[in-house]
């Protein structure tokens, strides 16, 4: 049994919080965020189950799938509603979808955990998923330090992936987690995030390299053989440093980034998906997907896009 992504879809809340909205009432600047992160606005607004709701009824209406074909929902996010359920129970209520559904917390990771996954659970017993990835970090930002509040944001996006005979979307995949260094990056219940920005820049860079490297020799593909490359959204140099060393180019990499800042485990899915509304990706295309985030996890996958075999060369 393989598998196909079938449908796409994401969700931004309304209000735009610009650069100067901080600089407004912040010892900040739209030079100082822009610079050194990439970003210039991000959205704000919403919970995690109405974003993740919106991103899934999109997903379906371009796999032109009613809820009842999905068996299962598994709902990355780092920012639940509530501490009990999981936010994706009354998702799948309301969406009226069959099966089960579970949260996943692997931070900005925790879309390419979900996808892998969601992708395993298919090959044991068929049907179709949705893999979403949403988070609502502002509600877990203290919105006057600088240090994060500038960063982190609100955002998700869906994938629709269906049982189909032949081969798997997903290609390969790498998955880990360095939990001796959890406590750069972390948030206790009722509180705020803290992190160690310099120390997760250095470790984020190493992370998705190694990452990156021991997908592309599990599955023998190419860097070259990439058609996309979708990174985490946390800051645009990481990305640059990551291509660099990779001879990935910025034109072959999706950015949502400067719109959107850190959306946590919406970001790679956000980007996937404005790549797919803009045209970029065609069926067959292999894309790369690569995150980290607290934990440290880490999780990069090669997928093949769309329905179908591979792309036309
Ligand atoms: O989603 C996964 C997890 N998160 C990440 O991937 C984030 C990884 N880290 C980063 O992206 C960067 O480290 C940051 C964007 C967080 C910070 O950039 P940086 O170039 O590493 O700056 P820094 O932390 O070394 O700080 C440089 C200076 C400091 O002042 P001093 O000590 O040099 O006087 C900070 O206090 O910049 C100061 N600073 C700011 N200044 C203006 C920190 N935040 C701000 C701010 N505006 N918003």
């Amino acid at each position: 049994m393989g598998s196909a992504i079938t449908g796409w879809g994401s969700a931004l809340p309304p209000r735009v919080v610009t650069n100067d909205d901080f600089a407004a009432r912040l010892d900040t600047s739209d030079a100082w965020i822009s610079e050194r992160t990439g970003i210039r606005q991000r959205r704000m607004g919403g919970t995690t189950g109405s974003l993740a709701e919106e991103a899934a009824r999109a997903a379906l209406a371009r796999a032109e799938r009613q809820p009842a074909a999905i068996d299962q929902i598994v709902l990355a996010t780092t920012t639940p509603d509530r501490l009990i359920p999981a936010t994706s129970s009354p998702l799948h209520a309301a969406l009226g979808c069959r099966g089960g559904a579970f949260d996943l917390n692997a931070a900005c990771a925790g879309f390419v955990y979900g996808l892998v996954v969601a992708d395993a659970l298919l090959q044991v017993r068929g049907g179709a998923a949705l893999v979403i990835g949403a988070d609502t970090l502002s509600r877990i930002t203290d919105q006057d330090d600088r240090s994060t509040a500038v960063l982190f944001a609100d955002g998700a996006g869906a994938i629709v992936l269906e049982a189909v005979p032949g081969e798997s979307a997903v290609l390969g995949a790498d998955l880990g987690v360095d939990g001796a260094a959890a406590d750069l990056l972390s948030c206790e219940h009722g509180g705020t995030i803290t992190m160690e920005g310099r120390e997760v820049y250095r470790r984020a860079v190493r992370a998705e390299l190694d990452s990156i490297e021991a997908v592309l020799a599990a599955t023998g593909v190419k860097i070259d053989d990439i058609a996309l490359f979708v990174p985490h959204q946390a800051n645009v140099r990481i990305i640059e440093a990551v291509n660099q060393r990779l001879g990935i180019s910025m034109d072959k990499t999706a950015l949502v980034l400067d719109r959107t800042g850190n959306t946590s485990a919406g970001s790679i899915p956000l980007a996937l998906c404005e790549a797919a509304d803009a045209g970029r990706l065609h069926d067959g295309d292999l894309v790369l997907l690569s995150g980290f985030g607290a934990g440290m996890t880490w999780a990069s996958a090669v997928v093949r896009w769309g329905r179908g075999g591979p792309a036309a060369a």
